[in-house]
């Protein structure tokens, strides 16, 4: 199978750091098809050879294992490609046009790799240009649109050159090894699924911690902000992967037709419950990873007095008959004490303890990040006494040693699946928009908040109102018991 690989805003931070290298895995792998073509557009002139300078230097960053050998890059760089671009330009679409048609592969993945200010006038021209036929798929990189409004705007223009089918819209959480294997776990194994509701599990708790701050991305991310950064997208599709109904195949649409019946069944909010069901948190200064840190508004670029969140925990429920009742836990903050990204499903406890000392109750976490596995905590006797107490003890599966050598990465899974046409891992434009018609009245509530965020110090867990929102319950994040 032949391709063409274009990356919109081939200069840009993304292309270099998250889709170039991941690209170089995949060849490395030898999963990537023979017989591509990758080329980086954007506004600088320069030949194809500076680029791939360029590209030489910036793999120099990449972590040690990660790194090609000059012989590697020699080979991957023969297959990359440069070529100016002004994107309001409709004649440098049709140079594009031309381009790709020198030699007709048998798919051409466009990916926005862009600012999404740039979206629509990007896929209008690609429409115009006739860039659109059958062959063609464009790869949308989030954040889709800032609020319910601006994603549909986009999207209409998305469907207006595009079919669904040729719409592939990122979320880089679902091409991680982890996630695939939430559906592999849930609906490859029977062990699970009877346990798999509310007569059994008591409350699920999605933590998405990083423990760097926001860096040099703070213009960007101020207008961002926590809640749009991460809850909206990558923690609301990880709950949708846990809550779902077994899709009747594992076709693209019959997964997100259930993962889009969760986000219509999440209980939506009102003022009152944002006001009692969401904490959100600012850093300030403190330590993280042994060295002091500033604080959000020292770090360059953030206005003063800046209320964007960098933390957020909230509670939710998904209304149907097999969630009914069951908390939902999602928190997500920069400057936490680790970068942590799991899901815990805790278990009922045992409804009549004979053991001395009692029980814990069992817990599944399914590990996402730095490791990549599956934990299951069980209670057991240490010395084989039946009057002695029980010690918890796990039974733990680290992916990455099991199939250390067919570990593929987020990028580069989802990368090979938009040239191979997979759209099971990207997300559709009803989810999007269900998704942000979720959050917004918590985006509303705000607004009109002049509270502002709640403060924490770099390098906890966040506020301590997060840990009294899921205390209220009588429950406890996981790192405090
Ligand atoms: C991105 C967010 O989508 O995900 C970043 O914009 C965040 O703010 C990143 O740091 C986290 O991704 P990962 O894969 O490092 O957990």
């Amino acid at each position: 199978m032949s391709f063409d690989l274009v990356f919109f805003g081939g200069t840009g931070d993304l292309t270099w750091r998250k889709l170039m290298p991941a690209l170089f895995q995949a060849f490395r792998h030898g999963k990537l098809p023979e017989n591509g073509r990758i080329l980086a557009v954007a506004r600088d002139e320069m030949p194809d050879e500076r680029y791939r300078e360029w590209l030489q230097e910036r793999f120099r960053e990449v972590e040690e294992g990660k790194r090609p050998t000059d012989e590697e890059f020699e080979r991957f760089a023969s297959l990359v490609h440069y070529r100016r671009m002004d994107l309001s330009q409709p004649d440098h679409y049709s140079r594009l046009k031309d381009w790709l048609g020198e030699r007709n592969a048998d798919t051409a993945v466009l990916y926005l790799a862009t600012s999404p200010h740039l979206f629509t006038q990007i896929c209008e021209q690609l429409g115009a240009a006739g860039l659109n036929g059958p062959k063609v798929r464009v790869v949308l990189e989030k954040p889709l649109g800032h609020d319910l409004a601006s994603a549909q705007q986009i999207n209409r223009v998305v469907r207006s050159v595009f079919d669904e089918t040729q719409a592939f819209r990122i979320d880089h959480y679902l091409g991680k090894p982890s996630v695939q294997n939430l559906m592999a776990l849930r609906f490859g194994n029977a062990l699970f699924e009877p346990l798999w509701r509310r007569e059994s599990i008591s409350n699920i708790q999605i933590t998405l911690a990083e423990s760097l701050g926001v860096g040099t991305r703070g213009p960007f991310y101020d207008g961002t902000g926590a809640l749009r950064d991460m809850i909206q997208n990558h923690a609301l599709q990880l709950l949708t992967m846990i809550a779902m109904e077994a899709p009747s195949s594992n076709d693209a649409d019959a997964i997100r037709d259930e993962k889009l019946k969760v986000l219509r069944a999440l209980k939506p909010f009102t003022p009152e419950t944002v006001s009692r069901d969401v904490v959100r948190g600012q850093y300030r200064a403190g330590t993280a990873d042994g060295k002091s840190v500033p604080g959000y508004l020292e770090e360059g670029k953030v206005p003063p007095g800046s209320h964007t969140e960098t933390f957020v925990a909230l509670r939710t429920e998904v209304q149907n008959w097999r969630w009914a009742g069951v908390p939902f836990y999602l928190r997500t903050g920069k400057r936490l004490a680790a970068r942590d990204a799991q899901i815990v499903i805790n278990f009922r406890p045992v409804p009549h303890p004979i053991f001395p000392g009692g029980s814990c109750p069992n817990r599944l976490i399914i590990k996402l990040q730095p490791e990549d596995g599956l934990e299951l905590q069980l209670m057991a006797v240490k010395g084989g006494s039946s009057t002695e107490a029980l010690s918890p003890v796990s039974l733990d599966l680290d992916f990455d040693k099991a199939f250390a050598a067919d570990r593929v990465g987020a990028y580069e899974r989802l990368l090979l699946d938009a040239i191979a046409g997979r759209l099971n891992l990207f997300v559709r434009s009803d989810e999007q928009e269900q998704a942000w018609r979720w959050v917004e009245p918590i985006l509303n509530y705000w607004k009109n908040d002049s509270t502002g965020p709640r403060n924490y110090v770099a390098g906890t867990w966040g506020p301590p109102a997060a840990s009294a929102l899921v205390a209220r319950d009588g429950h406890s994040w996981i790192e405090e018991c």
